[in-house]
């Protein structure tokens, strides 16, 4: 729990990346100043109970009383302790699971009672008790609807804040040592982040996670026998694609966003994030989920993807109304429109027919925003923005798989393997 900031020289300044979100019209004029200070300011702390553990309401009611006897007004303030305040409930997650706090080094060295509380998290983090995780990270897997027998794909995997979530859902009913009927195969392409999943997942001890490092828009199809000893696909019932992207949505705590930013940045990312949605679909049961993620606030890397999709996988794929689910929980709704801005020239924007002929492979179709956006329901996803309830910023959407059908591409491929070569790729 050291919540240095490790960039204090940075300038949390970027004019190319201000201007560009002034042109998307993410946050009306009128927020626009509130939107940038949240942006700039520290991250609170934020955690999480696992709901499994068997001392879950112990933690909570500790969390709920064991400030009572800290007085602000005791401690010696200086300019950093502006922060000091106890642990607040972040009010939007189900059974008072998850808590934030903003406390500065300073006051937990010179406060008793605050050292001891750290000390407390951090043995409580080390047991699997606690996962520390931002806040708005914490929003896909509840979207997912995780049941106990469940077979469940997290595609994106490491460093597996999600993960562990999923498995807390699965392990739901037969508790941290019972071994539930459900899975959860957590992916990653980078091997060494696989292992660092691995390390963070010990902790939790769970007999159901699987971990595999494949690139996710090639995640081979696993075949197995029906009870008529038909080959059949084994497909999963909940897919999370939290996506590799620009993550400019963590700049309250990644500083460096500030200085690296460049609308260039997304481009370069959307044809994979499509490829990893797409793959996520379509290996996603008919009447599954797949929930669609990035801490990213760029249309490019969002509505964009999220409506290709869409078109690829027409008539089997619609977006889930989720205004309902998490009802505390600020959101905006998904963008209808977006602007596409060169990868250098400021104030050159492209509409779809303006992209010359030899530009058209760096400018898709699938960058621009559709015709028909009101048809595809994309105000259906949601963007959390700093400054809504003090947190970082994301973008999530709830995909519904309505039948079983394939993007047509794919199709062949995906038939292609035989059950003796299910280790090769078909994306
Ligand atoms: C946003 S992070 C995932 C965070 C993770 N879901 C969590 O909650 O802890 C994106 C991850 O995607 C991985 N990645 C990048 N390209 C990938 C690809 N083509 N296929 C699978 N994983 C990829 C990165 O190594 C990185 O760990």
């Amino acid at each position: 729990f050291d919540d240095r900031n490790s960039w204090p020289e940075l300038e949390k300044q970027n004019k190319s990346m201000e201007d560009y979100y002034k042109v998307q019209n993410i946050v009306p004029e009128s927020e626009w100043e509130d939107f940038l200070k949240a942006c700039r300011d520290t991250l609170p702390t934020t955690f999480r109970i696992s709901p499994v553990c068997t001392f879950a309401d112990e933690i909570r009611e500790q969390l709920k009383s064991r400030f009572t006897d800290l007085h602000v007004e005791d401690v010696e303030m200086d300019e950093d302790d502006e922060r000091l305040q106890p642990p607040k409930l972040i009010p939007w997650y189900p059974q008072e699971l998850a808590w934030q706090m903003s406390i500065s080094k300073k006051a937990i060295k010179r406060t008793a009672v605050l050292e001891r509380f750290h000390k407390y998290l951090i043995a409580e983090t080390e047991t699997g008790n606690l996962t520390r995780q931002e806040a708005v990270s914490m929003i896909p897997p509840l979207l997912m609807d995780v049941k106990p027998h469940h077979r469940v794909l997290d595609m994106c995997a490491a460093p597996g804040s999600k993960t562990s979530q999923l498995l807390e859902f699965v392990h739901a009913q037969c508790g941290a040592n019972g071994v539930p009927k459900g899975i959860v195969i957590a992916n990653d392409a980078d091997l060494d982040r696989c292992s660092m999943l691995i390390h963070q997942m010990k902790r939790i001890n769970s007999p159901s996670l699987l971990v595999m490092n494949h690139e996710a828009q090639k995640i081979p199809m696993l075949w197995a026998k029906s009870e008529d000893g038909k080959k059949v696909p084994l497909r999963y019932d909940r897919v999370l694609a939290d996506v590799p992207c620009t993550g400019d949505g963590t700049m309250r705590k990644n500083v460096d966003v500030w200085r690296k930013w460049t609308p260039a940045q997304a481009m370069g990312l959307h044809k994979t994030q499509l490829q990893i949605c797409t793959r996520a679909v379509e290996l996603c049961e008919a009447g599954g989920i797949v929930v669609y993620s990035t801490c990213s606030m760029n249309p490019i890397e969002n509505e964009a993807v999220v409506s290709a999709v869409l078109k690829r996988f027409k008539n089997c794929l619609e977006l889930e109304d989720v205004s309902h689910e998490l009802p505390e929980l600020k959101r905006r709704p998904g963008l209808l429109t977006w602007k596409v801005k060169d990868r250098k020239e400021e104030n050159k924007w492209y509409n779809l027919e303006d992209v010359p002929p030899n530009l058209k492979s760096v400018f898709p179709e699938s960058m621009f925003p559709p015709a028909d956006a009101a048809d595809l329901h994309l105000e259906r996803c949601m963007r959390v923005l700093p400054h809504d309830q003090n947190t970082g910023a994301f973008f999530i959407c709830k995909l519904r798989k309505t039948a079983d059908h394939m993007a047509p591409s794919k199709q062949k491929e995906v038939e292609s393997v035989s059950v003796s070569e299910d280790t090769k790729t078909t994306g």
